[in-house]
């Protein structure tokens, strides 16, 4: 398999973003996105298919198993998890790669998602009480604790910017986990950090769902976490 593997670059935050287009070819049917960067990497002498010399291509990972979110950027223009983006699958020749673009880029593939975990900080988006899990709540606990906090949710959402109010689905997944394991002592504080950064601001368009790498029931989650935090049936 032969793929073109165009890069948006740039070394830093302050410079102009320009493309570069590598050759990668592999046997390998089940060679991903990340495969294909950690080997581009690799090699010792890396140059762009007209043969220029080419800094290695920055970008992060970690577990390359869709657990840790790290990896998330744009395949031809989605936001993926580059470790799950099997290159077999890609249509066409040529694959672009981005960062995602509602977070400020740090160089090339890699963003700055502080603003992402600084608002579940300013929200208060832990207990401070006992965990307190009956079996009723258990199911939407689980589905929320499967969040990579990757941030692919926020690049399609027309709501959400770095800077605004409205957390997106990355801020509602995790405050609907809390809320399934919260006692009564920190439910109203967890309800109204929902209500202020999530309820009001979502469209339920669902384009959040149809790119989550983790899958994640969304709409479900969303329901019973409207249900707990503004109607509050728990
Ligand atoms: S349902 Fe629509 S508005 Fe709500 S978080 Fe998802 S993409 Fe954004
Ligand atoms: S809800 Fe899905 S897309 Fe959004 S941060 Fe969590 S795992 Fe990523
Ligand atoms: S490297 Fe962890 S999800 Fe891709």
């Amino acid at each position: 398999m032969l793929k073109l593997i165009e890069v948006a670059r740039r070394a830093s935050a302050d410079e102009r973003e320009y493309r570069q287009v590598f050759r990668y070819e592999t046997e390998d049917a089940s060679a991903t996105v990340a495969s294909a960067l950690r080997e581009l990497n690799d090699l010792p002498d890396l140059r762009d298919v007209d043969g220029n010399p080419a800094s290695p291509i920055r970008w992060d990972c970690s577990c390359l198993q869709r657990k840790c979110g790290a990896c998330a950027m744009l395949v031809n223009g989605v936001p993926r998890a580059a470790c799950d983006a099997r290159l077999s699958v890609l249509k066409g020749e040529r694959v672009v790669l981005e960062p995602l673009r509602k977070f400020p880029v740090i160089a090339d593939l890699m963003v700055d998602r502080s603003a992402l975990f600084g608002r579940l900080r300013e929200l208060g988006s832990w207990l401070e009480g006992e965990v307190e899990l009956p079996a009723r709540r258990s199911e939407m606990a689980y589905e929320a604790s499967r969040c990579l906090q990757c941030g692919c949710c926020l690049e399609v959402c027309p709501n959400f910017s770095a800077d605004g109010p409205f957390g997106g689905m990355a801020t509602m997944v995790p405050l609907a986990r809390l809320l399934a394991e919260a006692t009564p002592q920190d439910r109203a504080r967890l309800a109204s950090a929902y209500r202020e950064a999530v309820f009001g601001g979502c469209g339920k368009s669902l384009a959040c769902r149809d790119v989550c790498p983790a899958n994640i029931d969304i709409s479900g989650l969303m329901a019973r976490s409207n249900a707990a935090a503004v109607w509050r049936r728990w």
